[in-house]
């Protein structure tokens, strides 16, 4: 490859910050990421995402509205400019309930923002989030939000970070005052203090940022005495007994960067940003394996275009009927119109239309670069997984495929619907919107997913866009585990079921989790599989 190429797509590599935010719904995430715009100068005033109350509306609603909004209705990506950086966002759905979409959309993240609630703490959808990361070696920086509501103490959440997830934290800055004192932060290792002022147009604008040394005879003057006493000793507290930063642990996912900020009023979150941007990897380096069966780890800058797709969505515009293949681009530069290497079919696909999303607005998409998340416009070709690329043979690892832990019988109520419902079906299962099981003499197929919301989107789509009501009857299953060994000498508790999955893998399912661990005692020389 010519060096300037290969000079051009190091930089822009180099400039790529790809991440996802993940949190539990409420704690701020989609404040956060409207701020981000703000702060980049994509908005002039915050409040382009949408309103939050509207989120709030019952399931259905909620998606139609996402759809019109045309962003996030399941995962896609933004791009645009942060100071130097080239950010990527991808967004993960903000609800209750978990989907295989939110698991995919981080294998394409080169980094996590963990936003916890001040006053709730780590809650249990978080948990689950990090896990994945944890799992796929993803970094996570954390952002303690909603300082300026009376939460719990800095330290005990700092604490509960250490605990519940089991990894280092290491602050970065520190709160000064909380509540409605909230008034600044300290870096620790600059000792140089961000004081923030409210704006008239409260947390719409940018707050006012003054930023003056620890250790200055000014600082005193401007910030309560108790305020100053209670920062100093907290700092002093963390010398001996807090973690120490280091950016090779974090990048290794050993350790995560702790921030304090309000993202409503804006207070803490310049700084939160500034930081992301140096601390967060840029592009990286993805495995691949050849087809002899080697692993080999993908350049990002030598090895020529390569990406591969993390997520369909079909249907994104009712009027066009269209599909769109999201894909990450991992090595080399891409270009609108490229002719590539499609592994999987073992032929050649032009890749005309591509797109990225800013909200409702879709841009074409010229050049692209790694770490940057293209849509291309998808007549069938592709599935998830699906590696491209425009020299090599490699494949990108299958993407992870999660336990399901809802269950279901499900048939068209109309009879005559069925080659529309099977059509659809094959296609949500190709989204991985649900898993389709069957059992073990093929006569009876099942529903599977990871959360019981898989099954809400499952019925909506079915009816609005292939025109099919279903009856779902739910099963008595609570969890599930891939099986590892002959199926034939596998002794099941006898509430459970053997069936398999696409792939022909067998799956047992279980009503309990006790359930689960009786039935892996009793079967010591079988292997449970938490991921397929
Ligand atoms: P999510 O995407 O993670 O689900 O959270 P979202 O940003 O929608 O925030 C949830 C609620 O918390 C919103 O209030 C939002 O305004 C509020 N919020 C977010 N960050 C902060 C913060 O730093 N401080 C305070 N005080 N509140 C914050 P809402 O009343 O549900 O919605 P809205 O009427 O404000 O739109």
């Amino acid at each position: 490859m010519d060096i300037h190429l290969q000079n051009e797509i190091r930089a822009a590599a180099g400039k790529r910050r790809t991440f996802a935010i993940i949190s539990h719904p409420d704690a701020g995430k989609t404040t956060l990421t409207e701020k981000l715009l703000l702060y980049s100068g994509m908005v002039r005033t915050a409040g382009l995402v949408g309103s939050r109350k509207n989120a709030k509306l019952a399931t259905s609603d909620w998606m139609e509205m996402e759809q019109e909004r045309g962003i996030s209705i399941t995962a896609s990506a933004m791009q645009f400019e942060y100071k130097h950086a080239v950010i990527n966002v991808l967004d993960t759905p903000g609800h209750q309930d978990f989907c295989e979409d939110t698991y995919r959309t981080l294998t394409a993240a080169d980094s996590a923002i963990m936003v916890i609630d001040a006053a709730k703490g780590v809650e249990v959808q978080t948990r689950k989030l990090f896990e994945v990361c944890r799992l796929r070696k993803i970094p996570v920086l954390t952002l303690i939000n909603k300082m300026d509501l009376h939460g719990r103490p800095p330290l005990d959440l700092m604490a509960e970070v250490e605990e519940v997830l089991g990894i280092h934290a290491s602050a970065i800055n520190w709160p000064i005052g909380a509540g409605g004192q909230f008034v600044g932060v300290v870096d620790r290792s600059s000792r140089r203090v961000s004081l923030f002022k409210k704006m008239a147009a409260g947390g719409a604008a940018k707050a006012s940022r003054r930023q003056i040394p620890l250790d200055s005879q000014d600082l005193k003057s401007l910030i309560d005495q108790d305020l100053w006493d209670q920062v100093t000793h907290d700092l002093e507290l963390l010398e001996v007994a807090g973690n120490a930063f280091s950016l090779d642990d974090f990048l290794r996912g050993e350790v995560t960067p702790v921030f304090f900020a309000s993202a409503l009023t804006n207070f803490g979150i310049e700084d939160f940003f500034d930081a992301f941007v140096e601390m967060a990897p840029s592009a990286s380096p993805r495995i691949a394996d050849t087809p002899n069966g080697e692993e080999i780890t993908v350049d990002v800058v030598e090895t020529p275009f390569s990406a591969y797709v993390f997520k369909l969505q079909a249907n994104m515009n009712p009027r066009h009927r269209d599909s769109t293949a999201f894909l990450r681009v991992c090595s080399g530069r891409f270009e609108r119109d490229m002719v590539v290497r499609h592994h999987r079919l073992g032929n050649e696909v032009r890749l005309s239309r591509p797109h990225s999303l800013l909200a409702k607005e879709r841009t074409t998409v010229d050049v692209a670069y790694p770490g940057d998340i293209i849509g291309i416009v998808n007549p069938g070709q592709f599935a998830i997984g699906d590696t491209i690329s425009l020299t090599d043979t490699f494949n990108y690892k299958p993407l992870p495929q999660f336990q399901p832990e809802v269950f279901a019988r499900i048939h068209p109520t109309d009879v005559g619907k069925r080659k529309a419902f099977d059509k659809g079906m094959v296609q949500m299962a190709a989204e991985g919107t649900v898993q389709i099981l069957r059992s073990l003499n093929d006569l009876e197929s099942f529903v599977a997913a990871v959360g019981k919301l898989q099954f809400d989107v499952l019925q909506y789509r079915l009816r609005r866009e292939y025109r099919v009501e279903i009856k779902l009857d739910l099963m008595p299953f609570e969890c599930s585990t891939w099986l590892v060994g002959d199926v034939k000498t596998f002794r099941p508790p006898s509430d459970a079921m053997v069936v398999k999955d696409q792939l022909d893998r067998p799956i047992v399912l279980f009503r309990t989790p006790w359930s689960k661990n009786f039935a892996q005692e009793r079967n010591p020389h079988h292997t449970f599989l938490e991921m397929g």
